[in-house]
């Protein structure tokens, strides 16, 4: 049977100017693109939700909620890549998870997952990871098992935003192998 092209979604969880972790999501997502993935690079600013709030949901579901639903629904690899706050995640993850958990495209159930962090300090954001996969496997999501968490974020990419460090780049090899790897098959 002839090989078909998989299709990646990449997210950032920080809206920041300067994000860490925006940097590692563009590393991830060219590592994806020499992999043969036909990517696309999700900003969060562009599915712009209120906050969660179920008295919302009856008439004024955000557009983006099912916009995005629809595009999780159709991807073969779902990479997040997202700081951790006060050890969970950060308000634009939960809210744009919150909103999605609502809609009925099947967006848990195609995808595999993989997830990654960047943080200023030395654990590299592995607690918000571990508060991430707790949620997304309560959704049904299948998630790749590699932790990859960076940090300190200081020095942890030259200019070019490739990691310094032979670890994480061995990481994130390891990351994209599983995630072109494993399928769903559209279950
Ligand atoms: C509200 C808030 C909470 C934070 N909590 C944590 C934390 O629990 N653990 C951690 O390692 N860093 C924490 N940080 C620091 C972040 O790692 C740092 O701001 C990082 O640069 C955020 O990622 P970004 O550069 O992609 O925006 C926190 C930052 C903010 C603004």
């Amino acid at each position: 049977m002839a090989e078909t092209t998989k299709t990646a979604l990449t997210l950032c969880g920080s809206l920041r100017k300067g994000s860490h972790n925006e940097i590692l999501r563009r590393h991830v997502s060219g590592k994806l693109r020499e992999a043969g993935v036909a990517v696309e690079d999700i900003d969060l600013a562009d599915y712009e939700m209120p906050i969660f709030n179920e008295d919302l949901e009856a008439a004024d579901t955000p557009e983006a909620a099912s916009r995005l639903a629809e595009k999780f629904a159709k991807a073969d690899i779902i990479v997040i890549i997202s700081p951790e706050y006060n050890a969970g995640m950060t308000p634009v993850l939960v809210n744009t998870i919150s909103w999605l958990s609502r809609q009925k495209h099947g967006q848990w159930r195609r995808a595999v997952f993989g997830l990654g962090a960047v943080s200023t300090g030395r654990y590299g954001g592995v607690t918000g990871i571990a508060h991430a996969r707790d949620t997304l496997s309560k959704l049904g999501a299948l998630l790749a098992p590699t932790l990859l968490g960076v940090g300190p974020a200081e020095g942890a990419f030259d200019a070019l935003g490739v990691p310094t460090e032979a670890g994480v780049a061995k990481k994130v090899d390891q990351l994209v192998r599983e995630l072109t790897h494993f399928s769903r098959g559209g279950a």
